[in-house]
C-alpha cells in the first residue's frame, strides 16, 4: 500500500503567550486534514507543529507574570498548546518547541554552517521594530499613530507603538539571493501558492531586497550566536529552523534525507518568512528549498480579522463544548475557499451544522442503516441487476474520489469536501426517488430493494472513507454501524485513492444501531 512518495507537512510553530484561538485552530486542522490524506492514501507522511518560544514577545510577557521565561512558556504549552490537539482531533507525527535542546543546537550549527560560508556579516543597525511582529518593520507597514499614540509611529498590523532600536548585529546577506528566488518563483510556478499570495511575493522580491539582521543584544531570551555569546539568533530565524531541525537536519541525515523538503501551510501574515527569507536560508546553506509554501486567508469576526491582542478570539472549545470537533474541522474547511479570507459566525455554522451535517450527511446514514435493520434484520443485502439509477450513483461515487483527490493534490480541501459532498445529495435524492418503504411493502419487490439499500449502504461506504481525513470521529462511528470493520478491518487503514471503486462493502456484513452523527444541539 505504502507508494513510497513522501508527504512531509507542517504547520507555523505558535507564539505561546497567546492562547489558541480559532485562527491557529484553522490552519492546524487543515493540515491535518492534509496529512491524514495522504498518510491513508499510503504516502510516506510526516506532520509537524509545534512553538515558537524564544524573542522579546516571550520575555515581556514572563516579566509581567513574575516567571522565568521558561517556566512561562512550559506552562502555556501544557495547559492550554497540548490540549489544542485534543481538542480538534490532531494526529501530528511530531511536536517540536523551540526551547528543546535538539532545536537549539541544530540552530547554532546551522548559523555557524551560514557564517562559514562568507554570508554572515557584523554591521550598525538603526530601525524601527514591532515586537507583536517581532519583525522591523519595513516602510510600507509604518503608519501615523492616533488616539493614545498620536505623534508616534505605529506598526500598521497591530496599531502599537514601534521601538527605535540602534545595536550592533550580524546580518545576512539576503540580498544576495534575489535573483535565484524570482528564479525559483519562475520555474516552479507552484512553489508559492495560491496565485495571490505568489504575485505578491514575486512583487516583492522584485522591488529588491535588503540583508536581514539576525541577532539581537539587548536581551538574552534565545539561542546564543556560537561565535559571539553577547548575542542571541533573531527570534524568526530560529523559528524556521525548526522545520528543518525536528527531521534530523545536522543529527540524523537518514531521516532528514527522509522527510525533507516540507510542504509549508502558513497564514498569509507571515507568507514572506516563509516564501522569502526561509528558502534564501536554505539556499545559502546548501540545502533544498522546501516544495512548496501555501499561504490561507484570515480568519475575520466581525468583518476584521480575529485575533486575541484585538479581543476578538474565540477559543476552539468553545466550538467543539457544543458542536465537537468534527463539525469545527468540517466547517472552516468546507465553508472558506482555502487561499481566501472568510468570515465566522456562529450563525453560518449553526445553520451549516444543521442542513449538511444534520439533515444531510447525519440523516442518509442514520435512516439508511435503519432501514437495513428493519427490512432485513440488520444484514447489508446484495444488489440485484443494476439499473441506470443506480449506476449513475456509482459514477458520481468514482468521480468524486477522483476529482476530491486532484483537489487535495493542489491543497484546496474546500473543493476536496465539496466534491464529496455530491455523494451526500446524490444519495439523498436517490433514496426519496427509490422510496424504499414503499418497495418493502410488496414481497415481489425484494430484491429490487435489496439493490437500492446496499447502494446506499455502499455510498456510505465511499463516503467514511472519504470523509475521514476531515472527519475522524464521526466516519469512525459510522464505519463501525455498518460492519466494515470487522470485513474490511480499520476505517484509516482503507486504501483513499481507491475509495471511488465501487463494491467494497460485503453483502451479509451486520450493521448495528447508529446514535445520530451529528445531534441536535442547544443554543445558548
Ligand atoms: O506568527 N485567521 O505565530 P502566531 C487565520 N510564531 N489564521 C490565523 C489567524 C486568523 N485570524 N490568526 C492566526 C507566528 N492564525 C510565528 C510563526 S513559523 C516558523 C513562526 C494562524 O502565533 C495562521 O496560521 O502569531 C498564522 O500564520 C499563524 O496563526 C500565526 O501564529
Ligand atoms: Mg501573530
Amino acid at each position: 500500500m505504502t507508494s513510497g512518495r513522501s508527504f512531509y507537512i507542517t504547520t507555523p510553530i505558535y507564539y505561546p503567550s497567546d492562547l489558541p484561538h480559532i485562527g491557529h485552530g484553522y490552519t492546524t486542522v487543515a493540515v491535518d486534514t492534509l496529512a491524514r490524506w495522504h498518510r491513508q492514501a499510503g504516502d510516506d507522511t510526516w506532520m509537524l507543529t509545534g512553538t515558537d518560544e524564544h524573542g522579546q514577545k516571550m520575555l515581556r510577557a514572563a516579566a509581567a507574570n513574575n516567571v522565568t521565561p521558561q517556566e512561562w512558556v512550559d506552562k502555556l504549552v501544557t495547559e492550554s498548546w497540548f490540549p489544542l490537539l485534543e481538542t480538534l482531533d490532531v494526529a501530528n507525527d511530531d511536536f517540536i518547541r523551540t526551547t528543546q535542546p535538539r532545536h537549539e543546537e541544530r540552530v547554532q550549527q546551522f548559523v555557524q554552517a551560514l557564517f562559514d560560508r562568507g554570508y554572515i556579516y557584523a554591521g550598525e543597525y538603526e530601525a524601527l521594530y514591532c515586537v507583536g511582529c517581532e519583525e522591523f518593520k519595513p516602510e510600507a507597514e509604518i503608519v501615523d499613530g492616533t488616539g493614545p499614540f498620536e505623534g508616534l509611529k505605529v506598526c500598521a498590523i497591530h496599531s502599537k507603538p514601534l521601538e527605535l532600536l540602534q545595536e550592533k548585529n550580524y546580518f545576512f546577506k539576503l540580498s544576495e539571493f534575489q535573483d535565484r528566488l524570482l528564479e525559483l518563483y519562475k520555474t516552479e510556478p507552484d512553489f508559492v501558492r495560491p496565485e495571490s499570495a505568489r504575485n505578491e511575493v514575486v512583487s516583492f522580491v522584485r522591488s529588491g531586497l535588503k540583508d536581514l539582521s539576525i541577532s539581537r543584544s539587548a536581551f538574552d531570551w534565545g539561542i546564543t550566536v556560537p561565535w559571539d555569546s553577547s548575542h542571541v539568533i533573531y527570534v524568526w530565524v530560529d523559528a524556521l529552523l525548526n522545520y528543518a531541525t525536528a527531521v534530523g537536519y545536522g543529527n540524523d541525515p537518514e531521516q532528514f534525507a527522509r522527510r525533507w523538503p516540507a510542504f509549508h501551510v502558513v497564514g498569509k501574515d507571515i507568507l514572506r518568512f516563509h516564501a522569502v527569507i526561509w528558502p534564501a536560508m536554505l539556499m545559502a546553506a546548501g540545502l533544498d528549498v522546501p516544495r512548496g509554501v501555501f499561504a490561507h486567508g484570515w480568519l475575520l469576526v466581525g468583518g476584521e480579522k480575529m485575533s486575541k491582542s484585538k479581543l476578538t478570539g474565540i477559543a476552539p472549545t468553545e466550538i467543539t463544548d457544543v458542536f465537537g470537533s468534527d463539525a469545527y474541522r468540517f466547517y472552516f474547511l468546507s465553508a472558506i475557499a482555502f487561499g481566501q479570507d472568510g468570515s465566522f459566525s456562529w450563525e453560518d455554522l449553526s445553520a451549516r451544522y444543521q442542513a449538511e451535517l444534520a439533515n444531510g450527511f447525519g440523516n442518509l446514514a442514520s435512516r439508511s442503516v435503519a432501514m437495513i435493520e428493519k427490512y432485513f434484520d440488520g444484514v447489508v443485502p446484495s444488489a440485484g441487476t443494476y439499473a441506470e439509477g443506480d449506476l449513475a450513483i456509482q459514477k458520481i461515487v468514482a468521480d468524486a474520489a477522483a476529482a476530491a483527490d486532484a483537489a487535495v493534490e493542489r491543497f484546496r480541501i474546500d473543493e476536496a469536501i465539496a466534491a464529496i459532498w455530491t455523494i451526500v445529495d446524490a444519495l439523498n435524492g436517490y433514496i426519496t426517488e427509490n422510496e424504499p418503504w414503499a418497495l418493502a411493502k410488496d414481497e415481489a419487490n425484494r430484491e429490487r430493494l435489496g439493490t437500492v439499500l446496499y447502494t446506499a449502504a455502499e455510498g456510505l461506504r465511499a463516503l467514511a472513507v472519504l470523509l475521514s481525513p476531515v472527519m475522524p470521529a464521526s466516519t469512525e462511528k459510522l464505519w463501525i454501524a455498518l460492519g466494515a470493520a470487522e470485513s474490511l478491518g480499520r476505517l484509516v487503514d482503507q486504501p483513499l485513492r481507491e475509495a471511488g471503486a465501487w463494491g467494497a462493502l460485503r453483502p451479509g456484513s451486520t450493521v448495528s444501531a447508529l446514535t445520530p452523527l451529528f445531534p441536535r444541539v442547544e443554543q445558548a
